[in-house]
């Protein structure tokens, strides 16, 4: 198959490097990758969101299967137009990727097919937005109803906080079109998890669990960030937790995007608050997570170009994965700056050594560039994915940081405690 992977970060090279190790593959592209996908696919100059161009290319080069990575282009229509063009591709329609596209739209079907979710409103009207959260109090969650690079959502504990939230989107048009709308919702407490399941329409096929680490710094504290680190399998996430959230959250949501017209074929990922009413839904990505995906691909035994065609195919009924038992775990390298502005360009050594001095550790890049005299350039905020196996969080961890440490960037920077959780547990 001559397969074609869209996105350039961390997530786009786990999906690359794991495709690239199928039998099935005999061309791998990437629209437009880093430096360290140009080891496992050929790197195309397109933009993950050009979908003229991705088309023309896909079609040009008689593509067997995109892959869609990130959720811009899935809003955009890329999979429907890739479709119209006879082209297969890994990912859900537009009108499906609202699910992640329009929070508004993902709180209405939750309502309408019983999914447990927190109480909401949607506003567009500041006033209204205003007298709902004076009439529930903080804290209290307002978000842009559409795509905001992660930074639409405000988890608002005082109430001039959360009046300024709305005013800022409705108002002063903070997020742009994307936050003309708001959902302003109930906080929930609890522990985070994510969920993620192929689905074909019809059938979820659920996949290994992960938890994220979304704040910048150790102890959870700093600004939010699209992710710095993950492992899998995620400990609070238990067999019988699972079966509970297939049933109660991503099978309803399947059957109602059906009921609507709406057919959901791709990856979901659920991300869940588990209150102490059960596991409630937060928000449904239409995407694998960024870095989730990155320990998933670590701790995949079976090939996953076949499940990504089944998917498509809308023959999950009778498939099955297997996985490795170990313990996956991933530490973000990120730019120091980051999630605020940071320098680009800065060289980063010792990269190749550090993961070829264990095998296995396996360093994903997030945000690289060659330069001209061959040596490693960062050139994002997250730029490398340092990820490791292990026979429990705790091994991969240590292994994990081994290999950071080996890696020469005095422009980087880490947190040192990711999968703390999970570590806890297992001493205890
Ligand atoms: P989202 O982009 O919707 O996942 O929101 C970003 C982060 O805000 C989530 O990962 C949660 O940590 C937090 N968050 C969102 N909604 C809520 C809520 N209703 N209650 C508590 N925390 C929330
Ligand atoms: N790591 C969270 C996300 O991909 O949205």
């Amino acid at each position: 198959m001559k397969i074609l992977v869209v996105g350039s970060g961390g997530r786009e090279h786990a999906l690359c490097w794991a495709i690239a190790a199928s039998p099935l593959c005999d061309k791998l592209w990437c629209a437009p990758g880093n430096a360290g996908i140009a080891e496992e696919a050929e790197c195309i100059g397109i933009a993950a969101d050009d979908v003229d161009a991705l088309v023309a290319f896909a079609q040009r080069e008689a593509a067997d299967l995109v892959v869609v990575g990130p959720e811009q282009p899935l809003v955009m229509g890329l999979v429907d137009r890739l479709a119209e063009a006879g082209i297969k591709a890994f990912g859900p329609s537009a009108v499906a990727a609202e699910l992640e596209g329009s929070k508004g739209f993902m709180k209405d079907l939750c309502t309408k097919y019983g999914i447990p979710t927190a109480a909401y409103g949607r506003f567009t009207d500041v006033a209204a937005a205003h007298a709902f959260i004076r009439e529930h109090g903080v804290p209290i969650v307002v978000k842009a109803d559409g795509l905001a690079a992660g930074k639409g959502v405000t988890v608002a504990r005082t109430l001039d906080d959360a009046l300024n939230a709305a005013e800022d989107a409705l108002i002063e048009e903070k997020f742009g079109a994307a936050g003309a709308e708001i959902v302003v919702e109930e906080f929930m407490e609890g522990e985070e998890v994510s969920v993620f399941a192929l689905c074909d329409g019809k059938t979820a096929l659920p996949l290994a669990t992960a938890q994220d680490h979304k704040a910048a710094y150790d102890g959870d504290e700093g600004p939010n960030t699209g992710g710095m680190g993950a492992y899998s399998p995620a400990p609070a996430m238990t067999g019988a937790l699972m079966e509970k959230v297939m049933k109660t959250i991503v099978q309803p949501t399947i059957d109602g995007m059906a009921a609507e017209g709406r057919p959901y074929r791709g990856v979901l990922f659920a991300g869940l608050m588990l209150t102490d009413e059960g596991p409630k839904l937060l928000e449904h990505n239409v995407r694998f997570g960024d870095p989730e995906c990155q320990v998933l691909m670590m701790r995949l035994k079976s090939d996953l170009v076949p499940a990504l065609v089944a998917t498509v195919d809308g023959v999950l009924a009778n498939f099955d994965l297997r996985w490795y038992d170990d313990a996956a775990l991933t530490v973000v390298m990120a730019a120091r700056g980051y999630p605020g502005t940071y320098e680009k360009g800065t060289v980063i050594r010792g990269v190749e050594a550090a993961g070829d001095a264990d095998e296995n550790v396996t360093i994903f890049h997030a945000g690289t560039k060659r330069a001209a005299d061959g040596g490693l350039l960062a050139s994002g905020g997250r730029v490398l994915n340092v990820t490791a196996l292990g026979r429990n969080v705790a091994e991969a961890q240590a292994r994990a940081y081994e290999a950071v440490d080996r890696i020469d960037w005095p422009q980087g920077f880490c947190r040192r405690d990711i999968g703390w959780r999970a570590v806890a547990r297992e001493t205890a």
